[in-house]
């Protein structure tokens, strides 16, 4: 069900991210579904001098009068700034960036014949106007296709080699190979990036979603670009790895090893505007801990569900590896019926995978009990496995208990608990298979590895404390048969036990 409430995949799309005169330029379209026909959609644009200080950008230029997606920004030799995006074809403006007021917009380009011709972005080389797009829908059919003018208005002539770039009809693990834009490095060389999908041409198990890739280019003078087909292993001159870069905040591929002693980590993603008010990182009393407040609602949520009054108790940090071990202490005190708290695989409010350990009546008394239990409702025709419930020892009650999740292979999740301080009577509770969280409801952003406290709908609201929060990153998989082991040394400096 799709109300203003619940909508699962409302935000910003696709930024472009451009650089002129010392400032950096974002622009992204800001998409919201109501209950109307149509979405509501805006594009703003953003500029900061300083990328690596997250409060350097400035308050949104919003573009007036012109709704679209994709926005790219392009500056022609005279300094005119024009804005490309998508609509029902390439549209293209003047835009004046001082105040976001744009000119008529002129359809510039429909593509090659594919769906949804999307996702433009202007360059200008050796005399002429390229542009870059995407068709063909954001599925197995993805691909890239460009066109160029000696007129920055067109018309466009399209290129005989099209789609420049494409992974469609290919057995390539990597697929959906799409909405593409490129740029020099510091040393000139030339270089695209896309976003893909580990699948293989089956497309049903992909529960990072549509991820960046990295691709070499060469351009030569006055020829059309030629764009290496993305591939798990590639080879391009890359410069040396450097962590010496400005910036605060974890690299991507980081594992985390998190008390809690210095706040909350950067690379931590709530679900909807963060309700601030739930969390908080070694409270008085509670050192190295992360207080959560539960939310009336639970991962699921409900129609009276209010994100920015009731918020979602729900913490997380993306999966970023195909395999991955991830593990977190939870001390909870319930009283009464329904107060939960737990780990995640989270899509989308409508396809999660949950281990909880929920206060429920057994004869008489209530005592607390695991319960693995799958939500799918955001992806139809799909067979999940029971609900599970049991109750957690007695001997391993009124202390920490270690919640884990972690990878079989690429397409099963193992969910276990055991007693925080006595990991050897780890005991797993269930394991689900990773289409549940592949597509459906939230084809686009991938899968979110965390925490959650919830009451159920009810009033009593005990404090929940998570400790001990790790994520190891363990391999990723990029073909078929191909598992790239990552260094044990780098990733698993992890206390045991
Ligand atoms: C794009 O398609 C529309 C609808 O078929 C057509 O009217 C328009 O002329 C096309 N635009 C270009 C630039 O070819
Ligand atoms: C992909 O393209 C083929 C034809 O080339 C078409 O039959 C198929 O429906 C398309 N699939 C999607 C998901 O758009
Ligand atoms: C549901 O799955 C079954 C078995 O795989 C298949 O035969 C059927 O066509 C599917 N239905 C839909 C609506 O996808
Ligand atoms: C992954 O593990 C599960 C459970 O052992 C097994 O059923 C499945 O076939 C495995 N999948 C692959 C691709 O190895
Ligand atoms: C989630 O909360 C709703 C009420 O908000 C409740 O109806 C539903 O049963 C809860 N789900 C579980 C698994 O407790």
């Amino acid at each position: 069900m799709a109300t203003s409430n619940t909508g699962q995949q409302d935000g910003p799309y696709a930024p472009t991210i451009r650089f002129r005169n010392g400032l950096f330029y974002l622009a992204t379209s800001h998409f919201r579904r109501g209950t109307g026909e149509w979405p509501e959609v805006k594009i703003v644009i953003f500029t900061t001098p300083d990328p690596f200080d997250s409060t350097a950008w400035s308050d949104p230029i919003i573009v007036k009068d012109l709704p679209g997606l994709d926005p790219d920004i392009f500056w022609d030799d005279d300094g005119q700034p024009y804005i490309s995006f998508a609509t029902f074809g390439i549209m293209q403006a003047a835009l004046d960036l001082t105040d976001g007021t744009a000119g008529p917009s002129t359809n510039i380009w429909n593509g090659t014949g594919g769906r949804n011709a999307e996702g433009p972005h202007i360059y200008k080389k050796d005399g002429f106007y390229y542009l870059l797009i995407s068709e063909g829908g954001t599925e197995t059919n993805h691909s890239v296709t460009i066109a160029r003018s000696p007129k920055v208005s067109g018309p466009y002539e399209s290129y005989s080699g099209n789609p420049i770039l494409t992974n469609k009809f290919t057995d390539e693990y990597f697929q959906t190979v799409g909405h593409a834009d490129l740029f020099q490095d510091g040393v000139g060389n030339w270089w695209g990036m896309a976003l893909a999908t580990r699948s293989g041409p089956a497309w049903e198990i992909y529960p990072m979603g549509r991820e960046t890739v990295l691709f070499p280019v060469k351009w030569e003078q006055g020829e059309w670009p030629e764009l290496q087909q993305v591939r798990g292993r590639m080879s391009g001159p890359l410069p040396p790895t450097t962590r010496d870069i400005p910036g605060s905040g974890p690299f991507v591929d980081d594992p985390d090893e998190v008390d809690f002693s210095s706040g909350i980590p950067d690379n931590f993603i709530t679900w909807r505007a963060p309700k601030t008010s739930l969390f908080h990182a070694s409270p008085r009393g509670h050192p190295q801990t992360l207080r959560a407040i539960p939310s009336r609602v639970n991962l699921t949520a409900d129609d009276s569900f209010s994100p920015a009054e009731d918020g979602l108790a729900f913490i997380a940090r993306k999966q970023t590896s195909t395999l991955f071990d991830y593990s977190v202490d939870i001390s909870l005190m319930p009283t009464v019926k329904g107060e939960e708290a737990g780990v995640s695989v989270f899509l989308t409010q409508q396809q999660h995978i949950d281990l909880g350990i929920v206060n429920l009546p057994s004869g008489r008394k209530l005592i607390p009990h695991f319960r693995f239990r799958v939500e799918a409702s955001g992806k139809s025709n799909i067979t999940v496995p029971a609900t599970t419930v049991v109750p957690v020892p007695r001997a391993w009650l009124y202390r920490p208990t270690r919640l884990y999740i972690s990878t079989l292979n690429d397409s099963t999740y193992v969910f276990s608990a055991s007693p925080a301080r006595s990991p050897r009577e780890k005991k797993v509770l269930g394991r689900a298979n990773g289409e549940i969280v592949s597509g459906g409801s939230g084809p686009f952003t991938g899968v979110l590895i965390g925490v959650y406290a919830t009451t159920n709908g009810g009033e009593w609201r005990n404090p929940v404390y998570f400790s001990r929060w790790v994520y190891s990153l363990v391999a990723q998989k990029v073909g078929e048969g191909d598992m790239a082991y990552l260094d044990a040394d780098k990733y698993n400096r992890l206390p045991t036990g």
